[in-house]
This record gives structure tokens, sequence and C-alpha cells, in this order.
């Protein structure tokens, strides 16, 4: 009997990817896996693609690629293309896709939508009105250290009180109603990941229309009282009509909010392990707090909380030779990127005084991340009152679980003793 339909070969490559992307050892352990592929596959096109798929779906691992897709204006965000899953059926794919394309927010969307919301919102994050919040947030970081000491874990503690009250205030989210956001942006940020089961992604949107239907009344109440939070700056856009729908309005709370804390949090968490696995460094750090600003941009580089990044090529692009059909999806990893010996000198090695420019873990191009210099104050200040307030730091488990998702990476717990 003669077939034409024979299955695809799997490579090396492919069973790498399939261990990166979609199994918990792999996503715990991206690093030597990233190695490889930049090595031997740097721009690789997955042998089997998600249903509903033209051009393929390709996987970029060096710097110089990543940063040429993230820069380049024929890679764009088309909604429904980036919303293919593996492993879902037509029905669910189309539904996924319609709930998803009601609610955009700037990080889902190209010019000039992209250009109109994030303009909406630009200023509160520049590096000039982020300074200005950075006294507060020292107190703020004083406020939740002063209590503790002795064994405790930093993820609870800290690494996620610090950033969900940083831009819960900005937004104006009241103190009591934050910490159910943990769960529920954890839970929505499935919808993130490039394998995602049906089960999950039902999750996700569960999770997501919770947060809408918070952010709705609290937009109620706050209409009834304006105050000089973004929340009411984005009322007042959406009340000059022509600027601001209501479901952009909720999608650009929810995104402020989600992205404001849950990265950060993994900042934290990631960087403050990289350092206590590297005591030189720690040491370097203490001693010369000038190193803070070059030191978190390291951490961010060492273990970003943001490993993957992706693109729908609109017509064909071409990139250092290589063509990428019309509608080709580019999965950009910015974890690989990070550690390419083409772009950063022995890369492997984490060193708080390097200088070397800046990594891809903010992105780049036109969604480079809007609170980066929020980000970078929130780490120098948390960095920089650990390490004043305390002599000792030592972990209380050397191999603290990663949360098993590959998109946003972050510790579940990290058990320290602090004095
Ligand atoms: C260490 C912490 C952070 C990391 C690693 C990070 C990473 C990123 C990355 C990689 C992107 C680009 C996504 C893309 O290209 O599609 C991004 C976008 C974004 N980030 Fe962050 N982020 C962090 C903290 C923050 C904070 C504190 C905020 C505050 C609100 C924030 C708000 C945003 C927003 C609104 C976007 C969308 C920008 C756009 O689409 O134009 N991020 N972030």
């Amino acid at each position: 009997m003669t077939t034409t339909d024979a299955a695809p070969t799997i490579g090396p490559a492919d069973a790498l990817l399939f261990e990166l992307l979609a199994t918990p050892e792999g996503r715990a352990d991206p690093y030597p896996r990233y190695a490889r592929l930049r090595e031997h596959w740097p721009v690789h096109k997955l042998v089997v693609d998600p249903p509903g798929s033209t051009g393929g779906t390709w996987v970029l691992t060096r710097f110089d690629h990543c940063q040429a897709v993230l820069r380049h204006p024929g890679f764009g965000k088309d909604f429904a293309a980036m919303q293919r899953r593996w492993g879902l059926s037509e029905e669910e794919l189309a539904a996924q896709q319609a709930f998803s394309s009601d609610r955009p927010s700037m990080l889902f969307r190209d010019p000039p939508d992209h250009t109109r919301l994030r303009g909406l919102v630009s200023k509160a994050f520049t590096p000039r009105t982020v300074e200005a919040l950075r006294p507060h947030i020292v107190r703020l970081c004083d406020e939740l250290l002063d209590p503790i000491g002795g064994e405790v874990d930093i993820m609870a503690a800290l690494a996620f009180p610090l950033p969900v009250t940083v831009i819960g205030e900005m937004l104006g989210v009241p103190p009591a109603d934050r910490p159910q956001f943990q769960r529920l942006v954890r839970t929505s940020a499935a919808a993130l990941e490039p394998f995602v089961s049906a089960e999950l992604l039902t999750a996700a949107n569960e999770a997501t229309l919770e947060m809408e239907e918070y952010f709705r009344h609290l937009v109620a109440e706050r209409r009834k009282a304006l105050g000089d939070d973004l929340l009411s700056q984005l009322i007042l856009a959406e009340d000059d009509g022509d600027q601001l729908s209501e479901l952009e309005l909720l999608s650009t709370a929810i995104l402020l909010f989600a992205a404001g804390f849950e990265t950060t949090t993994n900042l934290i968490g990631n960087g403050l392990l990289a350092l206590l696995r590297h005591p030189d460094q720690l040491d370097r750090l203490r001693a010369d707090p000038g190193l803070l600003a070059s030191g978190v941009d390291e951490l961010l580089r060492y273990d970003s909380p943001v490993q993957v990044n992706g693109r729908i090529a609109g017509d064909d692009v071409e990139i250092d030779g290589q063509r990428f059909p019309g509608g080709s999806t580019v999965l950009v990893l910015q974890g690989a990127a990070n550690r390419d010996p083409r772009r950063f000198s022995d890369p492997d090695r984490l060193e708080v005084g390097r200088s070397e420019g800046a990594s891809m873990s903010f992105g780049s191009g036109i969604h480079f991340c809007l609170g980066a210099a929020l980000a970078r104050v929130e780490g120098q200040v948390v960095f920089g009152r650990l390490l004043q307030r305390f002599s000792g730091i030592d972990l209380l488990d050397d191999t603290p679980r990663y949360r098993d998702s590959i998109t946003l990476r972050g510790l579940a717990e990290l058990p320290v003793r602090l004095s």
C-alpha cells in the first residue's frame, strides 16, 4: 500500500522545541536547550503547525534576528493569527479568536490603534515621571521589609506585594482589592503561552472576564469622584468619545495592572536567586551601590521574566537572507537572544558591572515595554534596600521551583533566611 500523506519527520530541533515550549522539564531549564538551538538551528521552521496557519511557525534564537523581527514594520500583531494554538479544535479556535479580538489592548494592536492607545498613558511611565516616584517606592519597600527577618518566602513577602502596590496606587486600585489579582493574572497569562490546552484557555478567559467585571465596577465608582490616578485619566479619554471605547478602557486597565506587577515580581525573584547563586556578584553590588543600575539590567538579561515574544508577518518579509512568507508566525525567544555570544561576551556569566548595552528582556521596537523605567527603579530599590538592610541572605532551598510557564518565567516560592 502506498500513501501520499507521510507523517512529518520530527527532527532534533523540533524535539528540542517541543521539550522547551511544552514540557515542565524544558520550561524549568531552558538555557542549555536555547544554546543548542541558537548554534545549530537559529532560524527554525517547525515541522508541525497549529490549525489554520499559513506561512509556518518559525523560532528564532539569535539576538540580531530577534531584534530585526521586533523592529520590522512588516511584522505585526495580527490578532486572529496570534491566537492559533496547538491542540485546539477549529471551533475552540474560532471561539478564542472572537473572545480575544473583542478585548483590544495596545499589546495586541498594530498602528494606528497601538499608537493611540499607548499615547493615552505613556506620560505616566517616562523615566522622569518614574524617577519622581523613587523616594515613595523606597518607603513602600522599607514598610514591607520592616516586619520581616529570619525565614521568609521572598516571593510572598516582597516580590509580589511591592510591584502590586506601586502599580495599584498609580492606577487607583484600592489596597484590599489587589491580592486577588495574583491568581487572576496568573490564570489569564496562560493565554500567552505558545502551547496551551483548551481547559487552560477556558480558565484564562474566565479570569479575564472576572477582571473585566471588577474594573467595570471600579470605573463606575471612580466616575462619581475622579482622582489623579491613571484610571481617572482613562475615563476622561473615554468620555472624549473618539479616543477610547469602553472595552479599550477595560483592556488597558487590565493590561497596565497585570503587566505592572507580574513581570516585576519575577525580576525580583529570578534576580535574587541569581545573586544568591553568585555570592561574588552579590558582594560587589553590596559594596558598590553605584552598580545597582547595571546590576538590575544584568539580572534582567541573565534570567528574563519574559522569555518568549511573537509576531506575524504581514506580507513576505526577508531577514538576513531568510524569507518569511506572509502569515508566518515568528516566535522570538528573548531568553535565548539574551545569552547569544555574538551579542554578549561570556553570556552565561553573571556580571553586575556589565556595560554591553540593552538586552532583549523589555522587547524592542514599537511595543518596547512601556513600564521599563518603572521596573528598573523598582528593581534598583529592592536590591539596594535588601543588601543594605541584611548582611546575611541565605537560600533555604538550592533548587526552588519555577512556575510551569515559558512566556513568563518566575519562581513559585523563594525561601531565604534574612539576618
Ligand atoms: C521586569 C519587568 C518587566 C518586563 C521584563 C517587561 C517586559 C515586557 C516586554 C518584553 C514587552 C514587549 C511585548 C511585545 O513586544 O509584544 C512589554 C510590553 C509592555 N509592558 Fe512590560 N515588562 C516589565 C514591567 C512592566 C511594568 C512595571 C509595566 C507597567 C505598567 C509594564 C507595562 C507594559 C505594557 C503596557 C506593555 C505593552 C507595550 C506596547 O504594546 O506598546 N511592563 N513588557
